[in-house]
């Protein structure tokens, strides 16, 4: 480490799958940004591998089209491509073919080495097991530098399955090596989260089933399955966007404090949020018009590319609190949000017209795009008498931390691991209650079809049973980021 504690000692990352798009639209982009701001120590190697045939220079040139084309720090902003490219190299070869990882040895000969899983999911198994076969994946207590492996999403595609995949990759590395990835939680709106409730002494009071009525927790999309349809249509908005990272914008926001910020105790409170969800129910799942007629879709698919969950969190804190959750696509907006809904005032002081109420006040967390936070509370309208209306106190990240991008989430994610910073992301257990979580929905889907698939329009808020189940309790979904309320 360095003085400003950011890792100096030889390391290679090596990346499977690397011919992928994630690598071209994520991690190259990615790496090429802190390669721009040093962050990266100084003799960093990247290593690609997969299967098809590429020079070094034709990998140089896919990966060169993703940093031009979605990198925060492009050339134009950042004139390193070129050092960054001489960092670079390719190796061809079959997941399944101990030659590979002997080649691969070959080049590890000295140094930490960092693995990034970013093939199809059926092949973590298979590159864990050769890692493990070639001697690539000893434990690091047993050498002078570390081997970690970061695993992409998604992670199993149930309990059992997420159950064996732990069982294979602790066969060959420690937990501690391993480094499960959310994205959400390389989101500097998601980490704020955090930020905002324990580092300020106003909110957390308030932050209870003293004072709240029920939080609302939306991710919608406006993006339809496009491309991805062949792997969306077995994964389902459940095991696509709940699973993973709806449950993790869960838990930071209803934990409890840690008592330090590292990356067990971070962990063990959001372990515990998961193990008090009491229920979680399916209120409502819906499949946009023309998701059957995508390229790679069945023309028969029962896929959900929306839902809307409520969950229970049974703790002294949330006792009696709905957490809504809902996510879809070919939704209305883009608009992710952590809306916390605080109950009505007790008792009305002013007159107010038959029928009608002090609107609630609504504090939004706004993940993403227009990142920031918005406060709705009550205003005296100016004239005679007393009438209320709604005003919004907003931050907005654009205005307070200027106009500088804020860091795409797999840059610091890549960094942290490089760090040994585990704490954004995911631990074994935690990955295993949240698939004990979504598992009752998937199979009350498939075996009782229970709730019954809807339909909705594409550029709407979901299926309009979304919004009955929650005018059943005298509730409405509301987004404050957006001007309109979403
Ligand atoms: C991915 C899902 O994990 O997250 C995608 O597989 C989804 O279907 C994406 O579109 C959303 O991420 P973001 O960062 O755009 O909110």
């Amino acid at each position: 480490m360095d003085q400003t504690g950011l890792a100096t000692e030889p390391t290679t990352i090596v990346i499977f799958g690397a011919s992928g798009d994630l690598t071209r639209r994520k991690l190259a982009p990615a790496l090429h940004s802190l390669a721009c701001e040093d962050l990266l120590p100084p003799s960093c190697q990247v290593i690609g591998v997969a299967r098809s045939s590429l020079s070094d220079d034709e990998f140089h040139g896919r990966l060169y089209g993703g940093v031009e084309e979605y990198a925060r720090l492009r050339p134009g902003l950042c004139e390193r491509w070129p050092g960054f490219k001489g960092r670079l190299s390719y190796l061809a070869g079959g997941y399944d073919d101990p030659e590979t990882y002997r080649r691969l040895a070959e080049r590890l000969t000295t140094g930490n080495r960092l693995y990034y899983l970013a093939t199809p999911p059926v092949l973590y198994p298979l590159v864990i097991e050769q890692l493990g076969r070639a001697g690539l994946a000893q434990a690091s207590c047993r050498h002078d530098y570390w081997t970690r492996i970061i695993i992409e999403k998604p992670f199993g595609h149930n309990l059992a399955s997420a159950r064996l995949l732990n069982q294979q990759v602790h066969a060959v590395l420690d937990e501690t090596e391993i480094y499960r990835i959310d994205h959400y939680l390389g989101k500097e709106t998601v980490q704020n989260i955090l930020t905002f409730r324990f580092a300020n002494a106003i909110f957390e009071p308030l932050w209870n089933r003293n004072y709240v009525d029920h939080v609302q927790i939306t991710v919608a999309e406006s993006v339809m399955v496009g491309r991805r349809a062949g792997y969306y249509d077995r994964a389902g908005v459940m095991r696509d966007m709940f699973q993973n990272h709806m449950l993790q914008l869960l838990t930071l926001t209803a934990m409890e404090p840690p008592a330090v910020f590292d990356a067990n105790a971070l962990r063990d409170e959001k372990v515990k949020v998961l193990r008090a969800v009491r229920s979680a129910t399916c209120l409502v799942r819906g499949q946009y018009r023309g998701y059957r007629s995508e390229d790679g879709v069945a023309p028969d698919s029962q896929t959900p590319t929306f839902a809307a969950l409520e969950l229970l969190v049974d703790n002294w804190r949330w006792h009696g609190v709905p957490f809504y959750l809902r996510s879809g696509k070919g939704m209305a907006a883009k608009a992710t949000e952590i809306a916390i809904h605080f109950k009505r005032v007790p008792h009305l002081v002013f007159p107010l017209p038959p029928g009608e109420r002090i609107p609630s006040n609504i504090l939004s967390l706004c993940i993403q795009p227009d990142e920031g936070v918005h406060l709705r509370f009550e205003t005296k309208q100016p004239g005679a008498g007393i009438k209320t209306r709604s005003a919004d106190m907003e931050f907005h990240y654009a205005q307070g931390f200027g106009d500088a991008t804020l860091p795409d989430a797999y840059e610091r994610l890549l960094l942290d691991a490089i760090q040994g910073d585990a704490s954004l992301f995911a631990r074994a257990d935690e990955i295993e209650l949240a698939w004990g979580l979504t598992d009752p929905i998937l199979t009350a889907w498939k075996e009782s079809n229970t709730p019954p698939l809807t339909r909705y329009d594409v550029g709407s808020w979901g299926p309009i049973e979304a919004d009955n189940l929650l005018a059943r309790d005298d509730r409405t979904w509301f987004c404050g980021c957006l001007h309109d309320g979403g």
